[in-house]
């Protein structure tokens, strides 16, 4: 396989491609990223001179470039994680989701489809998506792989939009794609404008933690190895033409999860109990707040035999200790433009 990632400096894109990079010596992965501010090759550090890895500056938004690609390293197998991925962005600037996450996708449907001339045999284009394009749930129910798609902010309104377009691929020219939604992933090298590495980079700075609304709304939590061991089983024995929910069966409400981290943070700073939660504030809610997510992961469970490994006071737990021993990686990623970021959000 000559494998194209895209977003592989992101936070689930340097998991996926050290896992393929490492454990498929005889596959090429080609790492394509525009390294925008949640891209950063630090995450890639230890795997950047394996002979089987090719890191490319660019962007999705590039034909020229795309087409070059294909032609010059003969892709036969996309990953396509690249996205502008964060819902608050998304809210103040929708046009740079519609840009990179609906006009990026569709330029690589296009190479790929160029590329390959119709001549698909051996080929996959495997595309990451989100269980944000299903909307919000209730106090109850799932999301299913044939749940209708509402999507409600304009991150998952993009994210919907390029999954139709992948679809509508398939349907009209056969091009074999797979489509993955998936829950909320945690886990090292987790970009700290996202709830859990937010917090963890408050406490340590003793800064307040900011909750939206009550606290009340649930998501279902994935550590990111498990979902990049998904991925990884879904591009060798994913049928194409199907779509695969991944899920963590781990749903928290925000506010229990953060007490959670605080306390778990205390401990092993040896903190006095109850001195993180201390910092917890309840801020302004975000707008179109989702209030649930929970998928329904039994597709992939039975069909694919996958299913999470990580329970989630373990995962958090090697969450913490990763932001614990890679200060430099925090401090790194929250000089610059965070700060700017942080006080139009939060102040
Ligand atoms: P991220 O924001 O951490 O990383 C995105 C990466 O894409 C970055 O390295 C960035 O530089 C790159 N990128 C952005 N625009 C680009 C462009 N125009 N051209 C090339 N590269 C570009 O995102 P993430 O959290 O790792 O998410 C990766 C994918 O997984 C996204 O498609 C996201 O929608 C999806 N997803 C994320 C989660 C989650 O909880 N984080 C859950 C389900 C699905
Ligand atoms: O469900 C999958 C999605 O999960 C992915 O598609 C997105 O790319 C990813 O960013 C994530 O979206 P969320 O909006 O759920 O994640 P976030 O970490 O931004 O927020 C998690 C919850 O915490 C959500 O209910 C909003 C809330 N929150 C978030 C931040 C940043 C707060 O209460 N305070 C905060 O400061």
């Amino acid at each position: 396989m000559n494998i194209l990632i895209t977003g592989g400096a992101g936070f689930i894109g340097s998991h996926v491609v050290r896992r393929l990079v490492l454990n498929y010596p005889d596959y090429t992965i080609y790492n394509l990223d525009k390294l925008t501010y949640a891209g950063n090759l630090e995450n890639l550090k230890d795997i950047q001179d394996a002979k089987n890895y090719n890191f490319i500056k660019g962007d999705i938004c590039d034909k020229v470039l795309l087409q070059s690609i294909f032609d010059e390293h003969k892709i036969t197998h996309v990953i396509h994680l690249a996205a502008e991925s964060h819902v608050d962005r998304s809210i103040t600037n929708p046009l740079a989701f519609i840009e990179t996450n609906v006009v990026g996708t569709s330029n690589l449907l296009l190479a790929a489809k160029e590329a390959w001339q119709d001549n698909y045999h051996g080929k996959k284009f495997y595309h990451i998506s989100t269980d944000e394009v299903y909307g919000s749930l209730g106090d109850s129910g799932f999301f299913y792989e044939n749940t209708s798609y509402d999507p409600r902010s304009p991150y998952s309104a993009s994210k919907a939009s390029s999954d139709h377009l992948v679809r509508a691929f398939y349907h009209t020219y056969n091009l074999p794609v797979v489509i993955s939604n998936c829950s909320n992933n945690y886990g090292p090298n987790h970009f700290p404008e996202k709830l859990i590495p937010l917090c963890i980079n408050n406490i340590l700075q003793g800064k307040e933690l900011p909750i939206y609304g009550k606290g009340e709304n649930v998501r279902d939590w994935l550590y990111v190895e498990d979902h990049a061991h998904a991925i990884d089983t879904i591009l060798h024995d994913g049928k194409v033409g199907e779509t695969y929910n991944i899920g963590g069966h781990n749903e928290w409400t925000n506010i229990d999860l953060i007490r959670l981290l605080c306390d778990q943070l205390d401990e092993k700073l040896s903190n006095e109990i109850g001195a993180s939660q201390k910092l917890i504030t309840f801020v302004k809610d975000r707008a179109g707040h989702d209030l649930r997510y929970a998928i329904d992961a039994s597709k992939i469970d039975n069909e694919l035999g996958w299913k999470p490994s990580v329970t989630f006071e373990e995962g958090l737990s090697k969450t913490i200790d990763w932001y614990l021993e890679n200060k430099e990686w925090l401090e790194n990623v929250t000089s610059g433009d965070y700060a700017n970021y942080y006080s139009k959000m939060y102040e």
